[in-house]
């Protein structure tokens, strides 16, 4: 199977910024940013972002304001403040040996970082990968990553996958089927997550007074180190 799917990867394949680094910093940045966003929307703010911090020692120096505002659209902003605690760690104390002790880093990203930068013999499964090994039931190296990872986003898809374009279809257990969606996100997540994210926007164009903000946005914020209070004045973190 895995030489089909790279036969296809060798005419389908993604132009993406970050498959033309090595470096691991850069990876990393990447990473951070596909967790929960889109490719097309990561790309061009991944290459202002280098642009802007083209080092680890460059974005440690940077403030929590910063970081903000320079993430401002990409969502989740908490991998903002986490992409600058972990290049903090690394300008500190160098790379850890395991990379899941840095802030943010879960194994997906670890195994990424390790398979992209430092070609290690490791396979990162993100949701697409997951999909398309459990459907097809293949095995499929390191050399498959990105392969995989296209061939989830393009063609192997949540809930209608194109069997029809499908490098691996003819020997598909799931050839054919259908996925019906997953339970929702409930609408209580979805409102307090969007209050606190309306409420760090606000902060973000000047500080504003705390009466006039939803305070339990502002406390879970402040908690979180994205905002201080000072008086009765809200403003972004240092
Ligand atoms: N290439 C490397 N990592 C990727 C990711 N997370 N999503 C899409 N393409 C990638």
């Amino acid at each position: 199977m895995e030489q089909a799917l790279l036969a296809w990867y060798g005419e389908h394949a993604r132009d993406l910024p970050w498959r033309e680094t090595r470096d691991p910093y850069a990876i990393l940045v990447s990473e951070f940013m596909l967790q929960q966003t889109q490719v097309a929307r990561v790309a061009p703010r991944y290459l202002a972002w280098l642009e802007r911090w083209p080092t680890v020692e460059a974005l440690a120096d940077t403030s929590v304001a910063d970081v903000i505002r320079q993430w401002e659209g990409l969502g989740y902003n908490r991998r903002a403040l986490n992409l600058r605690l972990a290049a903090q760690h690394i300008a500190g104390q160098g790379w850890p040996e395991d990379l899941t002790e840095l802030p943010g880093v879960g194994r997906y990203t670890a195994d990424a970082v390790a398979r992209f930068a430092l070609e290690l013999d490791v396979l990162p499964v993100d949701t697409n990968v997951r999909r398309v090994l459990d459907r097809t039931g293949g095995r499929f190296g390191p050399d498959a990553a990105h392969a995989l990872m296209d061939l989830g986003a393009t063609v192997c898809l949540a809930r209608i996958p194109r069997c029809g374009e499908c490098p691996l279809s003819e020997r598909c257990p799931s050839r054919g089927r259908r996925f019906p969606p997953l339970r929702k996100q409930s609408r209580f997540e979805g409102s307090f997550r969007q209050r606190r994210a309306q409420t760090l926007r606000l902060v973000t164009e000047r500080p504003r007074l705390l009466d006039r903000l939803d305070g339990e946005a502002v406390e879970a914020l402040r908690k979180d180190g994205f905002l201080s209070i000072h008086g009765d004045l809200v403003q972004l973190a240092k």
